[in-house]
């Protein structure tokens, strides 16, 4: 099974990926995650990513489709895998076509002030990858033992310039995948399990 799960900054696609790649036994493939993995072994790649990222700039697509096409070669994705955060432009969706086909694309919807909260309120596990929010989880370290940190991109004003790009750059593909007969919305703005409930219904109609 191929999945892509679209929607914006905050729209919980880490939190929902997680789930159902280990349900179905996929690779979760984060472009978001992988550029952060490139960031703090300080590549060449992480270092020329991290401007961009912190400005809430998207990455140049040559530089995406180049770590998305090695990626999907990896042992792990034989049996399926689901993009978290690729496709982001038209161009990447484009581009993807050539490399691999697509079963479902998930769009998860949330309203923009939840967007806001989710965000601001979110920490990280560096060493998983588990994503919590403060007013459910007030722990310092993850449910795997790392310590949790901050993403440097969740401060307001990147935040602000995130949503402007995901209205820009990465919402036309609701278009362009409702085209192509692939798009299922899902309401984001639910709890965790009830929307991974909705998202199974999906892939398992
Ligand atoms: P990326 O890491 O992909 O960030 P994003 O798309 O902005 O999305 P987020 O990770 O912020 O949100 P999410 O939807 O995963 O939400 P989460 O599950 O964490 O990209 C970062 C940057 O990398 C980009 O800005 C760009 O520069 C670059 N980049 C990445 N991919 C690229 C590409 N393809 N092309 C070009 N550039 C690229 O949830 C958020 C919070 O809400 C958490 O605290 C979570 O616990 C909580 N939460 C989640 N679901 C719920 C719920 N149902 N109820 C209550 N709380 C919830
Ligand atoms: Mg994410």
């Amino acid at each position: 099974m191929k999945l892509i799960f679209l929607g914006p900054p905050g729209a919980g696609k880490g939190t929902q990926a997680i789930k159902i790649a280990q349900r179905f036994q996929i690779a979760h493939i984060s472009t978001g995650d992988m550029l952060r993995a490139e960031i703090r072994e300080g590549t060449k790649l992480g270092m020329e990513a991290k401007g961009l990222i912190d400005r809430g700039e998207l990455v140049p697509d040559d530089v995406i489709l180049g770590m998305v096409k090695n990626r999907i070669q990896k042992e792990d994705c034989k049996n399926g895998f689901l993009f978290d955060g690729f496709p982001r432009t038209i161009a990447q969706a484009e581009a993807l076509e050539n490399i691999s086909a697509i079963d479902y694309v998930i769009n998860i919807e949330v309203p923009v002030e939840t967007l806001i909260r989710r965000i601001s309120g979110r920490r990280m596990c560096a060493d998983c990858g588990a994503g919590y929010h403060v007013s459910t989880y007030a722990e310092e370290n993850c449910k795997c033992g790392a310590a949790l940190y901050q993403r440097d991109d969740d401060k307001e004003e990147t935040v602000r310039n995130r949503l402007v790009v995901y209205e820009r750059s990465t919402k036309p593909l609701i278009d362009y995948y409702t085209g192509k007969g692939l798009l299922h919305t899902v309401n984001g703005n639910a709890d965790i399990d009830v929307v991974d409930a909705a998202i199974r219904a999906v892939i398992t109609q």
